[in-house]
């Protein structure tokens, strides 16, 4: 593994100095991103010291490198994980031939919208927690959300990366693009629906970390898989990152509930009103949160019939979640997979060939791995005793894409009437008053080792650091 050169202005593990032409075209690019994390990063942040994670190498030395930075000092780099010799292209029609290294003509287009979808999403979440800093329940939480945000601007990089180097013009016009889109602007969105949603308070930020950000994590796993050599090499070192951010999620909500609960057990009650009033969530309206946020991000797989998704497979283009692990015949021309419709008035399954089906393949992979994570925040309610339990709801609930868009569904998955929908939607999703609530919590605690009262302490710190390390420093 190649160190990197920190003289270069752009760091990089691919060879960046040996292609005067690329490297320009990114220095370029340099400053219009520094604009727009200037204009659209984190607010008020610039001069402070944070203890950041930077990736010096894709070695496990080199990955995480730790240390207090200024965040528009921060190094973005690119790196991609070592190449492997003799790769395969491991699935569809190509399956047995050599791994692309350089784009091939006729699947052109389709990898280009691939990589900029993706590119999209990762400004876009920078753009909509660009407030949370001003309302942090601590350092420690300051600081991993600084911690995402200038990773998923890393991967905003991984991408322009691929779209300067393999796309030519368009690719650089796709990548000024990039900057020019903004999460939830009237004329001019990010491309996916979730990423136009506002994340304005803590709560929502862990529940989009949590789910959000493994939406993330299985696109990335099937485009890992791709047979397109430079795209599965990116997004596989892209994937490291991303743990830490479902992590955040997954640690943050964990401590909303422990904290819930460890007041409910002190005033021995489970009337909301009673709990809002002691300043913390109260376990209905956190449930009203996660089927928001779940709901909302098994959009992002779209269709559940999609002859796109066929044709990205076929081609050898995104693999499935852990392709190499399955053992059928990664061609799927013969084999179905169910699917939900409405028939008189019920959801019912249906056959659908697989190839159409694999974006549902996909969401059905996320579905069991979000699964597990609620399952453990549940734990920390028996734990303490409660007699609540949260669930996932039902995939047909509360869906804008694909056959159940517009249907009315309750979270237990029974098809109900408008009237029904109008009369119970309040129990079901995070109500105004819920996000006015949890809005009125939010107030900045930023002295090392405090934390708002509404969330617990973490168990530990970040990198052996103890938990009330100066993890910002405001200078
Ligand atoms: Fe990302
Ligand atoms: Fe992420």
């Amino acid at each position: 593994m190649t160190g990197i050169n920190y003289s270069e202005k752009i760091p990089n593990n691919v060879n960046l100095a040996e292609d005067r032409t690329l490297q320009r075209a990114l220095e370029q690019w340099q400053p219009n991103f520094l604009g727009w994390w200037g204009d659209m990063g984190p607010e008020g942040s610039h001069q402070y010291d944070v203890y950041l994670r930077t990736a010096t190498s894709v070695d496990p030395q080199g990955w995480a490198q730790f240390g207090h930075v200024k965040m528009p000092d921060y190094r973005w780099g690119i790196f991609l994980n070592p190449k492997e010799e003799g790769r395969k292209i491991h699935f569809g029609d190509h399956a047995g031939e050599d791994a692309w290294q350089d784009v091939p003509g006729e699947h052109r287009a389709n990898l280009r919208r691939i990589i900029v979808t993706q590119g999209d999403t990762e400004p876009a979440s920078v753009e909509q927690q660009r407030h949370l800093g001003l309302t942090a329940p601590s350092m420690y939480d300051l600081r991993n959300l600084f911690q995402v945000n200038v990773e998923e601007g890393r991967h905003l990089w991984a991408m322009v990366y691929l779209l300067h180097k393999y796309f030519g013009r368009d690719g650089r016009e796709e990548a000024d693009a990039l900057l020019q889109r903004n999460s939830g602007d009237a004329d001019n969105p990010r491309i996916l629906g979730a990423f136009n949603e506002r994340t304005p308070d803590w709560l929502s930020f862990y529940m989009f970390t949590y789910f959000t950000d493994r939406d993330g994590k299985f696109q990335l796993s099937a485009l890992a898989e791709s047979g397109f050599d430079p795209l599965a090499r990116t997004t596989k070192f892209m994937l490291t990152e991303e743990a830490h951010h479902m992590f955040v999620g997954e640690s943050g909500v964990s401590r909303v509930i422990q904290r819930t609960c460890e007041v409910m057990n002190q005033l021995k009650t489970d009337d909301p009103a009673k709990i809002r009033a002691a300043g913390v969530v109260d376990l209905p309206t956190l449930q009203r949160y996660l089927n928001f946020h779940y709901s909302v991000t098994i959009d992002l797989f779209g269709a559940d019939e999609s002859s796109n998704a066929a044709t990205f497979y076929t081609s050898g283009l995104k693999g499935r979640y852990e392709e190499g692990k399955r053992t059928d015949d990664h061609r799927l021309k013969s084999e179905t997979y169910k699917v939900l419709e409405v028939r008189d008035g019920q959801l019912a399954e249906k056959d659908v060939p697989m190839l159409n089906g694999l974006n549902e393949v996909l969401r059905d992979d996320y579905i069991k791995d979000s699964m597990a994570g609620v399952g453990r925040w549940n734990k920390v309610i028996e734990k303490a005793g409660i007699p609540f339990r949260l669930t996932v709801p039902h995939k047909a609930f509360n869906r804008q894409i694909g056959t159940l868009a517009g249907v009315r569904v309750s979270p237990e998955g029974r098809v109900v009437s408008q009237a029904e929908w109008d009369a119970k939607k309040d129990q079901w999703l995070a109500t105004p008053d819920d996000r006015a609530f949890v809005a009125s919590l939010m107030g900045r605690v930023v002295e090392p080792g405090k934390f708002a009262n509404w969330i617990a302490p973490p168990v530990m710190g970040i990198n052996r650091q103890p938990v009330d390390f100066e993890y910002v420093r405001f200078g």
